[in-house]
C-alpha cells in the first residue's frame, strides 16, 4: 500500500496538535508561573546554609531580629520561607559579598551538544547563589527556553517576542533592562527565552553584512552591561551550537562553565567546540585580547563505570587544570525533580531516596561554592 506523502498542511496540524497536548500537560502536571512556589526550610536547614550549629538558631534570632520562622502545623518545629533563608544567610551567614564599587561578573554555561545538563546546571547554580546571598539574573539565550520553564515562566504561553532579548537586538532597546523579570524565586530575575530568539541568527550576521566594521559579537555583553550594576552574578543558559548567540554569550562572560558527561562522544564534540571557539575569536578585531577569570568543565551525568572512569582520565589529559573537582552523577533525584520541572532546589526535603536527594545536592553544592570562590577571587583583584 502506497503510503500517504505528508504536506506541511499536516505538519503544520502536527504541531498545533502537539502543542495542544502539551499545554495540557502542563495545566495537569506542573505549576506555571506565578503558581510555581519556592521551597521552605527547616531550621537545620537554616543552620546548614549558615553554617552555624542549630543550637544557635534561637540565640541568632534574637541577636539579629532574624525572621522567627513559621510554627509548623501539628509540630513544634519551624519552617522558614526562601525570603526569610536568604535574609538569614545574607546577615550571618558569612559568606563572601560584592564590594561596593564592583560590578556583577557574566557566566556562560555552554557546550556544543544538547542534553549535557547546561540548563539544569545554570538554573541550580542561579539557585545556589542565591542561597549564598547574592542577587541573581538568569539570561535565557537558547530559544528553546528550558531554564525560562524551570524558572516557572512558559516560554510559549507566557512569552512574547518583546519579552525576550531580541528587542535590543533589533536596536528597539538601549539596553536589556526593560526584558528583567523577577521569578517565584526571591533574589532570582530572568530575561526569557522563546523560539523567536531563533531571528537573532539572522539579524547578527545581517547586520554585520550591512555595516561594516559592526562587532556582532559584543551584543550581548552590550546590552548586559547596565544590569551588572544590579546584579552580582549573571548566569547565561546557551543552545547547543555555537551560535550567534552563543559567541555573543561567551564574549560576554568573565567565566565559562562547560557542563560535559564523561563520554566519548561528548568529549570529542567537547574539543571540536573549543577548537571553533578560539578559531571565530582570533578573527574577530578586539576579540583578541578577550580573557577570562576562569574557564572549567564540570563532569555531569557522571555513571559509574569502566568506561566512564576512562573518559574522565582522557578528559584531565585534555583540559588539564580547567577539569573541575566536583562531579555531578546520573541521578535519579535530578530525573524526578526535571519531571516536575524542577530542579533539586525546589524541593523543601528529598522526594525519593534521602540519600540520592544528598548524592546529587551536595556536589551542585560545591560547584556553587566554587563559583562564590571564583566570584570572590575576582572581585578582589578588579
Ligand atoms: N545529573 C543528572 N542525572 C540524570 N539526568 C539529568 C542530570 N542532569 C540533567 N539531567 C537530565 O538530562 C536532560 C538534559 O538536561 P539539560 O539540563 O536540559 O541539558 P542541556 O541544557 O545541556 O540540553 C534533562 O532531561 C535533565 O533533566
Ligand atoms: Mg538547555
Amino acid at each position: 500500500m502506497a503510503s500517504k506523502k505528508i504536506s506541511m498542511k499536516d505538519l503544520d496540524e502536527l504541531a498545533l496538535t502537539a502543542a495542544d497536548v502539551l499545554a495540557q500537560v502542563r495545566e495537569a502536571m506542573i505549576e506555571p508561573h506565578p503558581r510555581k512556589v519556592s521551597p521552605t526550610f527547616t531550621s537545620p536547614a537554616i543552620a546548614e546554609l549558615c553554617r552555624v550549629d542549630k543550637t544557635q538558631i534561637k540565640y541568632l534570632t534574637q541577636k539579629h531580629s532574624l525572621p522567627a520562622g513559621n510554627r509548623m502545623e501539628g509540630s513544634k518545629a519551624k519552617d522558614y520561607t526562601l525570603e526569610d533563608a536568604i535574609t538569614w544567610i545574607q546577615t550571618v551567614g558569612n559568606r563572601p559579598t560584592r564590594p561596593s564599587g564592583q560590578l556583577g561578573k557574566v557566566i556562560a554555561v555552554c557546550n556544543y551538544k544538547g542534553g549535557v545538563a547546561k540548563t539544569s546546571t545554570t538554573v541550580a547554580m542561579a539557585q545556589a547563589a542565591t542561597l549564598r546571598g547574592l542577587k541573581v539574573l538568569c539570561v535565557d539565550c537558547d530559544g528553546q527556553g528550558t531554564a525560562t520553564q524551570l524558572l516557572g515562566i512558559s516560554p510559549e504561553q507566557d512569552v512574547e517576542i518583546g519579552h525576550t532579548i531580541m528587542p535590543y537586538i533589533h536596536d528597539q532597546q538601549p539596553d536589556f533592562r526593560y526584558a528583567v523579570q523577577t521569578t517565584y524565586w526571591h533574589n532570582l530575575s530572568m530575561i526569557p527565552a522563546s523560539s523567536g530568539l531563533l531571528a537573532a541568527e539572522f539579524a547578527l550576521p545581517a547586520k554585520a553584512m550591512s555595516q561594516r566594521g559592526f562587532p556582532f559579537w559584543e551584543v550581548l555583553k552590550n546590552g548586559i552591561a547596565p544590569l551588572r550594576e544590579e546584579f552580582d552574578l549573571i548566569l547565561i543558559d546557551t543552545s547547543p551550537s555555537l551560535s550567534y548567540l552563543t559567541l555573543n554569550a561567551m564574549y560576554a562572560a568573565d567565566g565559562l562553565i562547560m557542563p560535559c558527561p564523561p563520554d566519548a562522544l561528548d568529549f570529542a564534540s567537547s574539543v571540536q567546540f573549543w577548537g571553533i571557539f578560539s578559531e571565530l575569536i582570533e578573527n574577530l578585531p578586539s576579540a583578541k585580547d578577550k580573557s577570562y577569570d576562569f574557564v572549567s568543565v564540570v563532569f555531569t551525568k557522571v555513571q559509574q563505570n569502566e568506561i566512564s572512569r576512562i573518559v574522565k582520565e582522557w578528559m584531565k589529559q585534555a583540559y588539564g587544570a580547567h577539569i573541575n573537582g566536583v562531579e555531578i552523577p546520573e541521578s535519579n533525584a535530578a530525573k524526578t525533580a526535571a519531571a516536575q520541572l524542577k530542579t533539586i532546589y525546589d524541593l523543601s526535603k528529598p522526594d525519593g531516596s534521602a540519600e540520592a536527594y544528598r548524592r546529587y545536592k551536595e556536589p551542585l553544592d560545591r560547584l556553587a561554592d566554587f563559583i562564590l570562590d571564583q566570584l570572590a577571587i575576582a572581585w578582589s583583584k578588579s
